[in-house]
This record gives C-alpha cells, sequence and structure tokens, in this order.
C-alpha cells in the first residue's frame, strides 16, 4: 500500500499521460485519473490497462464546471496535466484545472509543458510554447505552487513527427547550424522525470531534463549507428530560411498545427530554446537512454 501523497493526472490516455501513470505506479504512487467520457475501444483499452494497477479511474474534461474538477482531484496533492491541444485546454482548461485544484486542496500543479525552453521564447517564436506561457501567468494566481518540467524535444518526435529522417530515401534533413547542441529525451525518460518530480515535495520552479544532447551533426551520426544504416545528411536553408518558410506556411493555414514542426526546429537551431542547464542529477536513479540506443531498439530494418 503506497504511503506517497496521491498524484492526480489529467490527459492519462495520452501518448506521454500513460507512461507519467505508469512511472508514478513504478514509483509506488496513489493514482488517481482524469479521463473524457465516452471513450473509443483504443482510450478503452488503455483505460482497462489504468484499473489493473489500482489507479483511480474519474471520468470528466478539463472543460467542465470547478465544482465537478475539484471532485475529480479528490485528496491528491499533486496535480499534472499531460493534456494536448489548442488555447482551449492548454490555456483555458488548464487554468481552470489548476483553479479547480486548489478548491479541492491539491498543492502543487505541473502544467502540460513538456518542451523546449518556453521560458526564453517570445511570442510569435511557436504558438504552442505561446500558449503555454499565456496559461502560466493565468493560472500563477490559482494558490497552487507550479513546477513546470522541460525536456527538450522527445526522440520519438525527431525520428518521426518532424519529418527529418526519410527511411526509404535514406536522406536526414535539416536546417539551420548542424553543430548548434539540442537538447532531446524519449518519452519514457520524460515521464520517468516527471513522475520523480511529482513525488519530490521539495521540487520547485522549472526543471530542466535531457536524455542527450546532441548537434544535428551528432544527432544524424547516432541515428546511423543506431539504425546501421547511412543517411545522406541535407541541409534545407539557414534559420533565417527556416523563418521564411515557416511565414510562407503560416500565410496559406489558419491552422497553426500545420507549421509548428518547423516552428519548434527554428527554436531549437538557433538555441533559442536551448537549455542553459540540466536537472538530471536531481534524480540520479534515472538513467535516460541515448538516442543511439532509442534507434536501435525502434528504427525500421530495411
Ligand atoms: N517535447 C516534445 O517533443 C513533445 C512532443 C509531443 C508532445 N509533447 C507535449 O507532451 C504533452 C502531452 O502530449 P501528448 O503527445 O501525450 O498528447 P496526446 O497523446 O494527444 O494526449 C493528450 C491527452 O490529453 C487529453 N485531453 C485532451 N483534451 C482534453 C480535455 N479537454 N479534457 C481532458 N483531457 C483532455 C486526451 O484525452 P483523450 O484520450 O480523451 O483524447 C489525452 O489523454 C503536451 O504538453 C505536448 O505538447 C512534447
Amino acid at each position: 500500500m503506497s504511503t506517497s501523497p496521491k498524484v492526480f493526472v489529467a490527459g492519462a490516455t495520452g501518448l506521454l499521460g500513460r507512461h507519467i501513470v505508469s512511472s508514478l505506479l513504478d514509483q509506488g504512487a496513489a493514482v488517481r485519473v482524469l479521463v473524457r467520457p465516452g471513450a473509443d475501444a483504443n482510450r478503452r483499452s488503455a483505460l482497462a490497462a489504468l484499473r489493473s494497477r489500482g489507479v483511480e479511474v474519474t471520468e470528466g474534461d478539463v472543460a467542465d464546471p470547478a465544482e465537478a474538477l475539484a471532485e475529480a482531484v479528490g485528496d491528491a496533492d499533486t496535480v499534472v496535466s499531460v493534456v494536448q491541444g489548442g488555447p482551449d485546454v492548454i490555456v483555458d482548461g488548464q487554468v481552470n484545472l489548476a483553479r479547480a485544484a486548489a478548491k479541492a486542496g491539491a498543492r502543487r500543479f505541473i502544467p502540460s509543458d513538456f518542451a523546449i525552453d518556453l521560458t526564453r521564447l517570445d511570442d510569435g517564436d511557436n504558438v504552442m510554447t505561446d500558449w503555454r506561457r499565456r496559461a502560466a501567468t493565468e493560472y500563477a494566481d490559482a494558490g497552487l505552487e507550479v513546477v513546470s518540467v522541460l525536456n527538450g524535444a522527445f526522440y520519438e518526435v525527431m525520428v518521426g513527427f518532424m519529418g527529418l529522417i526519410d527511411w526509404h530515401r535514406g536522406t536526414l534533413s535539416h536546417w539551420g547550424d548542424p553543430d548548434q547542441p539540442l537538447d532531446l529525451t524519449s518519452v519514457s525518460d520524460t515521464a520517468a522525470y516527471t513522475a520523480a518530480v511529482a513525488l519530490d515535495q521539495q521540487a520547485t520552479g522549472t526543471l530542466r531534463f535531457a536524455g542527450d544532447v546532441l548537434s544535428m551533426r551528432q544527432f544524424h551520426q547516432a541515428v546511423q549507428r543506431g539504425s546501421g544504416r547511412t543517411l545522406e545528411l541535407r541541409h534545407l536553408g539557414t534559420a533565417d530560411d527556416l523563418r521564411a518558410e515557416i511565414e510562407r506556411q503560416a500565410a496559406r493555414t489558419q491552422n497553426p498545427f500545420d507549421y509548428v514542426a518547423l516552428q519548434y526546429q527554428w527554436c531549437m537551431v538557433t538555441g533559442k530554446g536551448k537549455f542553459a542547464v540540466l536537472d538530471n542529477d536531481r534524480y540520479p536513479q534515472i538513467t535516460p537512454t541515448p538516442v543511439t540506443d532509442f534507434v536501435r531498439a525502434t528504427a525500421p530494418t530495411s
């Protein structure tokens, strides 16, 4: 039976949220989760897995009235938000959740930041980090201690969503200076650090973690070593060229998710979103997986 304070997780059915719940359970925590009603088959199976590990499941939405959300938070001490979405979720929803958590008597709030160093960015650099900073100014007066976890870019995003690697053509394409260091962490290591922070009563402020710090040139070498494949390293243009490409794309669409991957790349390759210091040493029990080992385990074989 767990003796650590209870942790409430919103977004527990998501990519990162599932890993955070799992890490919390591995570290002996009591966990309560918020799950949206009307689950589809995928979410139902995620839920069944959570319940089988002793997780308390409550139904709700971060947009619910504060009374209902406070009831969902219950007796949790720390609220971890791992939600994803537009400003309705990231700003309005998280502010609503933080206020409801305070109403329920929770002490700490870990927002859904999990990014590059958004504290060093300016509005307009990246729409998703803009929303997170806007939310932070609004939940600052909720009466909770806020602890932000930053992890750079997920390895999974660097080898997938970002669109850098084309395994079929055998290329790895990038913008900007190939020698600019980048902060990178796997989803499961980000989850392990987040769980450690959630269970660390002394954790405060913004904590920054990276599983590997590699330049694009070193990332290219790590991917080649891990996959056993030779990939041509292609330079797409300077950071200024990338900024111009983002502006071209932004002028053509109302949907910022169409070009946000390029905004993340700009923030990374300019060094603007780079961590000045890392907090990995605070949790020596966590040994993050290097990029090479991650790619060795996950890269397509042909
Ligand atoms: N640093 C990086 O490279 C990187 C990459 C990806 C993500 N992230 C960050 O990681 C965090 C989680 O992202 P993810 O990829 O795990 O997201 P995801 O897989 O899309 O999961 C989002 C979660 O939020 C829940 N959710 C969405 N709207 C909600 C609402 N109104 N009320 C309650 N729950 C709601 C979803 O529930 P349903 O299951 O009901 O949809 C789901 O559990 C975000 O902060 C994201 O920006 C960082």
